[in-house]
């Protein structure tokens, strides 16, 4: 028969084996160098696939410099640049054109948003090298040697804006987006799809500007402001 004392014994005897155990790991661990500790730590690659070797710097690739011709505000810069560079970092770092703002750097905020020929998208998503000759227009091309373009006066007009990070995003955006839909492209709230011209309402202005985040919530007045632009009643 097992006695309550016996488990006890038993259990110490154990616990003391296991203490003892891992104390003679532990030290072997803590003898090696992290490099080796964390490679003999690591679960087994399987097979087929190479791990790493952790003693040894990771390779890097040389970077690949390309020459590209910007045609930004009607001018072209002929420069060479990193294939990788986002069309954003080109206009701001290269072409220190710092008007275009990055908020997010992945497609989330607008704050990036350039005209390419006539077209908003967002330039951190682009590569620069994409747009060999294409006409580029940025915040400080709009006004195309005129005090302002119409959108900017309505932003003043209307104080669509408070930090104003996000305002050279949104008029770039505003006047891409009048131009979508002048020409006939519906939006998610477009309830006639069968129209050459989509006409703005604020329902429409709110869901075309959707994809440019204001941090400072100016979106009243900014909707205000694009709708005097465009002629659309409050
Ligand atoms: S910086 Fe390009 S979308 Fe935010
Ligand atoms: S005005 Fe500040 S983020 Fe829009």
């Amino acid at each position: 028969m097992i006695s309550n004392l016996n488990i006890i014994d038993e259990g110490a005897e154990f616990f003391e084996i296991s203490r003892r155990n891992m104390l003679k790991v532990s030290a072997a661990m803590f003898s090696a160098p992290l490099a080796e500790r964390v490679m003999s730590a690591s679960p087994p690659a399987p097979s087929g696939v190479r791990s790493r070797d952790l003693t040894q710097p990771a390779r890097t690739h040389p970077p690949v410099m390309l020459p590209v011709a910007l045609n930004v505000n009607g001018r072209q810069f002929d420069v060479r640049i990193d294939s990788r560079t986002t069309l954003l970092d080109a206009l701001r770092e290269t072409l220190a054109m710092k008007g275009s703002k990055k908020g997010c750097d992945h497609g989330q905020c607008g704050a990036c948003t350039v005209l390419l020929g006539g077209r908003r998208i967002n330039a951190c998503l682009t590569l620069a090298v994409m747009h060999d000759g294409e006409p580029i227009t940025t915040i400080e091309g709009l006004s195309n040697g005129n005090p302002l373009h119409p959108m900017q006066a309505a932003f003043l007009k209307h104080d669509g804006f408070q930090c104003g990070y996000c305002t050279p995003g949104q008029i770039c955006s505003a006047i891409g987006m009048l131009d979508e839909a002048q020409r006939g492209v519906p939006s998610h709230v477009t309830e006639n799809l069968s129209v050459a011209a989509v006409p703005l309402t604020q329902q429409e202005i709110r869901e075309r500007m959707s994809g440019n985040l204001c941090r400072c919530s100016a979106y009243p007045n900014i909707v205000a402001a694009i709708g005097d632009a465009a002629g659309v009643s409050p």
